[in-house]
Formats: C-alpha cells, sequence, structure tokens
C-alpha cells in the first residue's frame, strides 16, 4: 500500500492481518476474543498498528473498546487468539506501553513532579536525569508553575495533563488512551488534542486513542477503528470497519475537507449492523 495520492478517505473492512505484518506492527491483534464467564465480550478482534501510527477506536458503550486497551496494556488476558506488542507476546503490563485512563490515576501523596518522576526513578534513572525529564514533562504539559501541587490542589484538566505528562515521562513507545479528554471542557479539550498531537510527532510513539467524539477522531487519527456489538447488541464486540484519515495536520474542524471526513467516518459508524443476525 502506498501514499494516499489524494484526500479520499478509505473504508474498508478489517481483514486477518498476515503474518509478514507482526514483526513490523507495534501493535498486533489476530483473532482476540475476552469472555467474562458466560458474557463473550469481545470475538476476532484482528488488527495491526504500525509503529508510529496514531490510531483511534470508536464504538458504542460496551462494545469492549477498554477491555481491548486493557489486554494490549496486560491487564487481563485474550480468551482467544494472539496479541503482541513490538513482537512479542503480552503476557503482563510493561514499561514499553504506558497507559492513561480517563480517572487519570495519580498518586495523590505525590506532588506533580513526584507523580511525574515516579516512573523514571523505578527505572533506576539518576536523579539529575530524572530533574530534567519532570522540568521537560512538566513544561511540555504546561505546568512548570504547579511542580510542586498536589493533584487535589489541580482542576481535573491539570490532573489529566499530569497524568499524560508521567506516562510521556516513561519514554513508553506505545501509548494507551482511554477517553483521556472525556471529562474536559471544550476548550481545554482542543488545546489538549493538538498538545498530544505535537508529543506525537516529537516522541515518535505509537498511540492507540479510545474516545467517542467523531471529531476527536478526525483531528488526530491516521486511521479510526470502528468496533461494534456488544451485550446491548446481542453480538460480542468486533470490529466493523476502519476508516482512513488522510489529511494534513494541523487539521482544521472548520474547513470542509474535515467535515467531509467527520460525515464518512459517521456514516461507517452507522452502517454497522447494530444486531447479529436480522430475520429473512
Ligand atoms: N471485569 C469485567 N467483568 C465482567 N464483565 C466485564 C468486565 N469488564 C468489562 N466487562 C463487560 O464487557 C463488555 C465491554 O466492556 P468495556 O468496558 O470494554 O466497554 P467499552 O466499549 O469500553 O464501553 P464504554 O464506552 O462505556 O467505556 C461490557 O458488557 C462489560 O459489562
Ligand atoms: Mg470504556
Amino acid at each position: 500500500m502506498g501514499a494516499p495520492h489524494s484526500e479520499t478517505v478509505v473504508s474498508t473492512r478489517v481483514s486477518e492481518p498476515s503474518c509478514a505484518t507482526t514483526a513490523l506492527s507495534a501493535v498486533y491483534l489476530d483473532g482476540v476474543g475476552k469472555s467474562y464467564g458466560a458474557l463473550e465480550a469481545l470475538r476476532s478482534v484482528s488488527l495491526s498498528i504500525s509503529r508510529g501510527e496514531f490510531v483511534c477506536i470508536v464504538g458504542a458503550s460496551g462494545c469492549g473498546k477498554s477491555t481491548l486497551l486493557r489486554m494490549i496494556a496486560g491487564f487481563e488476558e485474550p480468551t482467544t487468539g494472539t496479541l503482541m506488542v513490538d513482537g512479542q507476546v503480552v503476557s503482563g503490563p510493561g514499561p514499553d506501553r504506558g497507559v492513561v485512563f480517563q480517572d487519570y490515576g495519580l498518586f495523590p501523596w505525590l506532588t506533580v513532579a513526584g507523580n511525574i518522576a515516579y516512573g523514571p526513578r523505578r527505572r533506576g534513572i539518576g536523579r539529575a536525569e530524572v530533574k530534567a525529564v519532570v522540568e521537560r514533562f512538566c513544561g511540555v504539559v504546561g505546568l512548570a508553575a504547579f511542580a510542586d501541587k498536589y493533584p487535589h490542589e489541580l482542576s481535573g484538566g491539570m490532573q489529566q495533563r499530569v497524568a499524560i505528562a508521567r506516562v510521556l515521562a516513561n519514554g513508553s513507545g506505545v501509548l494507551l488512551m482511554d477517553e483521556p479528554f472525556g471529562a474536559l471542557d471544550a476548550l481545554t479539550r482542543s488545546s489538549m488534542q493538538a498538545e498530544l498531537h505535537q508529543l506525537w510527532g516529537e516522541l515518535n510513539s505509537t498511540i492507540l486513542f479510545v474516545t467517542h467524539s467523531v471529531e476527536e477522531a478526525v483531528y488526530l487519527a491516521d486511521r479510526v477503528v470502528v468496533m461494534t456489538g456488544g451485550p446491548r447488541h446481542d453480538t460480542p464486540g468486533h470490529i466493523g470497519a476502519t476508516v482512513a484519515i488522510d489529511l494534513k495536520h494541523p487539521r482544521d474542524p472548520t474547513s470542509a475537507a474535515f467535515n467531509a471526513r467527520k460525515r464518512e467516518l459517521l456514516a461507517a459508524i452507522e452502517a454497522e449492523p447494530t444486531v447479529a443476525s436480522t430475520p429473512g
């Protein structure tokens, strides 16, 4: 597959990734399923994400987006299928993957600087280098003046920026973000989107980002994975379609091209059957 030649959006059914893509992929899933007792939450999820790619996942509540991220993070094991990160079968959490959840997960007894320094310290990095990392990432997320504050002294948006800085400071190649901006006000959210996108370019990381916002997905992603199914739909969660967003950055959400991509993504979401089997 070559580089996109025009601003067309390619909407394709996901096919099984070939073995050849395994070694090249930052994240590779082949036929991954997950059951919780009798509940089959996910079935036959196959997805290959290249190094440095920014992929968004959208889909209705309960279709298994968080479950998928937790398995890639190594917090949960797939029931079936193969799951690899950087060519290694995932067998638990690791420093190669950074996770940002919606509820921040900051250590309340540590300051902003302490939270950001936590990962680098655990990795045995020297004091001077930890200090430099803390300064860099406090600056990156605009919290240099708040380094000595505790999480409860910060707004929700600031706490979320600390959570992002903390993950970035770990230098993980793969960032897994589960609705990280869901609780932010519209202005903070759009500035965080722009910051995240810029950082992604600078850090050369691979990002898998769950969002309920079609606009956010079109703004950020190289490719959007549309998930469907879930208990409300009588069928296990699965990937319905992928949509490539081949617009240049920075993207202008008010432009006609941006809105055309939004419409196409919405059409892909709406095209997904909401029930497994229809009569006749
Ligand atoms: N630990 C668990 N035990 C039992 N069932 C679970 C567990 N975690 C998730 N599930 C079920 O798996 C399905 C998928 O849940 P998941 O949280 O992945 O959905 P989601 O797509 O992230 O939804 P949302 O958009 O609401 O965050 C749901 O039916 C949920 O009830
Ligand atoms: Mg979720």
